[in-house]
C-alpha cells in the first residue's frame, strides 16, 4: 500500500482533503501532519512513497519542506499545493517538486496525479529497469555546461540573462539550442537570433531541456556495430514527432512539455545502442523475424523498452517530471488515468500518427489501426478525432518537407 502524508498548516484543509479522498483509504495509506515540523516527524517515524504540502504555511514553507524531504530522503515524490496569487513562491517550489498543483485542487486531479506520480515510481522500481541500469554501469555524466546550467535555473536568484551568459559560452550548444527553438515547434512568431531572447519566449524550464537534448548527443556515442546513420534517423523521427504535436490542438503548456517529450522520447534508444550493442542489436533481429515495433521487441527480451530506460535517466538527471512522465508511458498511455489530451497523452498520440504517416504517407485515410491502438486512442476520448488529426499532421510535415531538407521522410518503428 503506497504511504502519502499531507501537509497543511490548517487542520480543517487535511479534514477536507481527507474527506475528498475517503474512497482510496484501502488502496493509499494516508496520514495528515499539521505543518512543517511535523511532517519531517513523521517522515522520520516512517518513509512515505508521496509528501503533499500546501506551500504557505508559516514557520517553515512547502518549498523549504519538500527540500528538506529531497535532501533526507531522495526516493519521496514531492508535490506542492500553490494558490494562483502565489507566483514568486511556485517559482521557488518547482525546484523541489515534481509538480505544482493549483489550489483549491479537485478530488480527480489530486487523485489521478498521486496515481500518476506512484505507477512511474512503480516502474522505476522494477527489477528489469534496475537489471538494465546495472548493465549499463555508470551513467556518462553531462557537460559542464549543463551542470552549470541546471544549478544557475535552481537558484532562488536565477536569471535569464545569467543562464543566457551560460549557454553562450558552449558553441555547439547555443547553436543547437537556437536551431530547436527556431524549428517552429514552439510557435515562435518571429526568428530568434539571441539567447537571452530565447529564455525569455520560453522559459529557463524549456530552455534547460533543450540544452539536455543537445547534450544528449554528445555524451552518448553509438557502438560501432550500431548503423551510422542511427543518430540522424532518431534526430529526424524525434523531429517529425514534435512537428505532429505542434498539429494537435494543445494549449501552450501542455504543447512546450510534449514538444520537449517528442524530441527526447526515444533517448532510451541511444542509450541501449551505445550501452548494450549486443542486447539490441538481438532486438532488431527480433523486430525484424517478428514484424513487430521496437518497443515490443525490448519487451520480450530485456522486460523494459526505451520507453523506462531513457524516462528513468532524464528523472535522475532532474529533467520536468511531466516531460518524464510522457516519455515513460510512450507506448502504454492508459496506465495511467489522463484528464483530457495532456502531455502524455499529445505525445502517444503524435508517435502514433507520425509513424502511421511514415508508412503510408499517400493513404488519406490511414491505414487500418491496431486494436490494441484503437483501444487505447478510445480510453484517451480521441478516436473519433484521429482521422482529423491525421489530416493536420501531414498537413505539418508536408510542409516541413517543403521547407528544407530536415524535413527528409525516415521510416522507423515505434
Ligand atoms: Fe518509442
Amino acid at each position: 500500500m503506497k504511504r502519502i502524508l499531507f501537509v497543511d498548516d490548517e487542520s480543517n484543509i487535511l479534514d477536507g482533503i481527507r474527506r475528498m479522498l475517503h474512497a482510496d483509504r484501502k488502496r493509499w495509506d494516508m496520514q495528515f501532519a499539521v505543518g512543517g515540523e511535523a511532517a519531517l516527524q513523521a517522515c522520520e517515524a516512517a518513509s512515505f512513497d508521496v509528501v503533499i504540502s500546501d506551500m504557505r504555511m508559516p514557520g517553515m514553507d512547502g518549498a523549504t519542506l519538500l527540500g528538506h524531504i529531497r535532501d533526507l530522503y531522495p526516493s519521496t515524490a514531492r508535490l506542492i499545493l500553490s494558490g494562483y496569487a502565489e507566483v514568486t513562491l511556485a517559482t521557488r517550489a518547482v525546484a523541489v517538486a515534481y509538480r505544482v498543483l493549483s489550489k483549491p485542487c479537485n478530488g480527480p486531479e489530486l487523485q489521478a496525479t498521486i496515481e500518476r506520480v506512484c505507477t512511474l515510481q512503480d516502474i522505476f522500481c522494477t527489477p528489469e529497469i534496475r537489471r538494465i541500469i546495472g548493465t549499463i554501469g555508470e551513467l556518462p555524466s553531462l557537460s559542464k555546461t549543463y551542470e552549470a546550467l541546471s544549478r544557475a535555473v535552481h537558484e532562488p536568484t536565477a536569471s535569464m540573462a545569467n543562464v543566457a551568459e551560460i549557454i553562450e559560452q558552449d558553441v555547439a550548444m547555443s547553436a543547437k539550442v537556437l536551431q530547436l527553438v527556431n524549428s517552429g515547434f514552439f510557435g515562435l512568431a518571429q526568428r530568434v537570433t539571441s539567447l537571452q531572447s530565447a529564455v525569455a519566449f520560453l522559459g529557463m524550464d524549456t530552455i534547460q531541456n533543450l540544452a539536455l537534448a543537445s547534450d544528449t548527443f554528445r555524451v552518448f556515442v553509438p557502438d560501432p556495430r550500431i548503423p551510422k546513420n542511427f543518430c540522424e534517423t532518431m534526430q529526424q523521427s524525434a523531429r517529425r514527432v514534435a512537428l505532429v504535436v505542434r498539429a494537435l490542438p494543445l494549449d501552450k503548456t501542455v504543447r512546450d512539455v510534449a514538444v520537449m517529450a517528442a524530441l527526447l522520447h526515444d533517448l532510451g534508444k541511444l542509450v541501449l545502442a551505445s550501452k548494450m550493442p549486443g542486447d539490441y542489436c538481438a532486438v532488431w533481429s527480433l523486430m525484424q523475424e517478428r514484424g513487430c515495433a521496437e518497443f515490443e521487441a525490448e519487451e520480450q527480451l530485456l522486460g523494459v523498452s526505451h520507453a523506462e530506460i531513457g524516462a528513468y535517466l532524464l528523472g535522475l538527471w532532474g529533467i520536468n517530471n511531466l516531460v518524464v512522465e510522457a516519455i515513460a508511458h510512450h507506448h502504454h498511455p492508459t496506465r495511467i488515468p489522463h484528464l483530457g489530451l495532456d502531455s502524455s497523452a499529445a505525445l502517444y498520440v503524435a508517435n502514433l500518427l507520425a509513424h502511421e504517416i511514415d508508412a503510408h504517407p499517400n493513404d488519406l485515410q490511414g491505414e487500418e489501426l491496431s486494436k490494441s491502438d484503437r483501444s487505447c486512442l478510445e480510453t484517451l476520448g480521441v478516436l473519433q478525432q484521429f482521422p482529423a488529426f491525421r489530416v493536420r499532421s501531414l498537413e505539418s510535415l508536408n510542409e516541413d518537407a517543403k521547407a528544407g531538407p530536415q524535413g527528409l521522410e525516415t521510416n522507423t518503428s515505434r
